[in-house]
């Protein structure tokens, strides 16, 4: 067991971190609690078990991303600035081990040399001039690479929110090899939601900017050779989070949550929902161009994250959580502060389902459930791109943000669903599907997150039997360190993995 400080200073007993601007919150919640950065890597090669007993038949590395700052900002601090630090779960033999480690972006090692931030967050209404170019849709931002994590070409690659160049992590030891850039063909950057296709080793991807052109398309090979790339037209600069793949195509998404283009003219970047614009999908053959692209309306949203997407007969599905209205609205009396915390707010995201025929180029739509629902997960290693029975999501209550309290299973079949919410004052993390050794049924399998409480400081996994999450967790492990919440997640097997 090793548990060794990087830098020393501790966190949540700096002052210098507390806001002193006048307002209701007297301390940054995004240093604090819950959300507040560790200062530690730590490894433990042997939980203790709280209850229950580690799954037999459970192999593989549980890995998710998230911020955890290193320094103090330039500025007012949000959550999305921080460092991007991976936390690892590795199963094996019926024990468990716990890591976590700051990725080594390019950004992270050039603050390590200075040991100070170098660039403005993302609540600054202005870039930096005194700053190196960053990452980001116009280089203005650390690409801090903590935002989402997958399995690619031997090794774990993290991502960036806004755009940036990609990372390549060992699974077991969450060393960083270096930077993902296919052998100096990726072009640009990639946003942080590209799709593996676990069937092929293929990894679609796109990029998003605010100049000329505003989003391209990839597909690196399995050995990580740039396959294609297609420049997707569009009418101006977009905020897209997500894209999804089915077995032939891929869908990217042109929606009406963009700035006022007048605004923006003058500098100023202000978001609007347009509502009375169509959200937008553009359907291209995975190794397509954009002479292929097959466009599609629907009604106007916003969508964060897709579950799946596939074909049956001329029509491809895609299922998804989607906002009616992303924009949120400025209360009396609303702090700074406040708007950020709302940011991570997910109070109207529901399970949705889209449906494009291909052949008369119409769309069908329909809401699945009502409940709150985000960061949606399923059987990624056997479905991903094919028809998928169950989903799997972390609850959104409605009236807090950021805050994963439950998990959630839905049977596309049955339309029943399952749910289980965590203690009061716990945070969970998003709880990818891990299948069991030698699967049977597509939810034969466990669910893994984390569980951090903002109060106590005390931090535990839990593994769910995703076949019954109603009983609550099959196995609860201490974790003899805090984690603080974050991002995105996944789950990789141990054939990968140990290799
Ligand atoms: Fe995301």
């Amino acid at each position: 067991m090793t548990d060794s400080p990087i830098k020393e200073f501790e966190v949540n007993s700096n002052p210098e971190w507390t806001i002193k601007e006048n307002h209701s919150h007297s301390i940054n919640p995004f240093l604090h609690g819950a959300l507040g950065p560790t200062k530690f890597e730590s490894s433990f090669d042997e939980l203790e078990i709280l209850s229950g007993k580690v799954p037999e038949d459970l192999s593989g590395v549980y890995v998710r991303n998230g911020p955890n700052a290193r320094f103090e900002s330039k500025g007012l601090h949000h959550w999305f600035d921080g460092d991007g630090m991976l936390h690892s779960l590795t199963f094996r033999n019926g024990k468990a081990a716990y890591r976590n480690r700051w990725t080594r972006t390019k950004h992270f090692n050039m603050e390590s040399e200075s040991q100070k931030a170098l660039w403005p967050g993302y609540a600054m209404a202005r870039p930096d001039p005194e700053a190196p170019q960053g990452g980001g849709t116009d280089f203005t931002l650390k690409d801090a690479s903590n935002t989402d994590v997958v399995w690619h070409n031997g090794a774990l690659v993290t991502t960036f929110y806004q755009s940036g160049v990609p990372c390549r992590v060992n699974p077991v030891t969450l060393e960083t090899e270096g930077q993902e850039t296919f052998n100096s063909q990726l072009p640009s950057q990639m946003s942080a939601h590209n799709k593996v296709d676990d069937a092929t080793g293929e990894m679609m991807f796109f990029d998003y900017s605010m100049e000329a052109p505003y989003m391209t398309y990839g597909v690196a090979s399995k050995e990580g050779v740039l396959k294609n790339f297609v420049e997707i037209p569009l009418p101006g600069p977009r905020l897209p989070h997500d894209m999804a793949i089915s077995e032939n195509y891929s869908i990217l998404m042109d929606l009406p949550f963009y700035w006022n283009e007048a605004q923006l003219k003058r500098g100023q970047h202000s978001l609007q929902f347009h509502n009375d614009v169509p959200a937008r999908f553009a359907v291209i053959p995975r190794h397509g161009s954009a002479e292929d692209i097959q466009w599609f309306e629907a009604t106007p949203c916003y969508i964060y994250h897709v579950i799946n997407a596939y074909e049956e007969g001329d029509n491809l599905i895609m299922d998804g959580c989607r906002m009616a209205d992303p924009y949120i609205q400025r209360k009396p009396g609303d702090t700074m502060i406040d708007r950020m915390l709302a940011v991570g707010t997910w109070e109207d995201a529901k399970l949705y389902r889209w449906t494009f025929n291909l052949k008369t180029g119409e769309t069908q739509e329909e809401q699945l459930d009502d409940t709150n629902i985000e960061f949606p997960m399923m059987n990624a290693d056997k479905y991903h791109g094919k028809k998928h029975r169950y989903a799997y999501a972390t609850i959104m209550p409605d009236d807090r943000p950021i805050n994963f309290s439950g998990v959630y299973k839905y049977d596309y079949e049955t339309g029943e669903k399952q749910m289980y919410h965590f203690p009061e004052g716990t945070c969970a993390s998003e709880t990818p599907f891990a299948p069991a050794d030698n699967a049977l049924a597509e939810d034969d399998g466990y669910l893994v997150c984390f569980l951090s409480n903002g109060i106590t400081g005390e931090s535990e996994a839990q593994v769910f039997d995703a076949r019954d999450l109603t009983q609550g967790p099959v196995c609860r492990l201490r974790i003899p360190c805090r984690v603080p919440v974050g991002f995105h997640s996944c789950w990789v097997n141990g054939d990968k993995a140990f290799g």
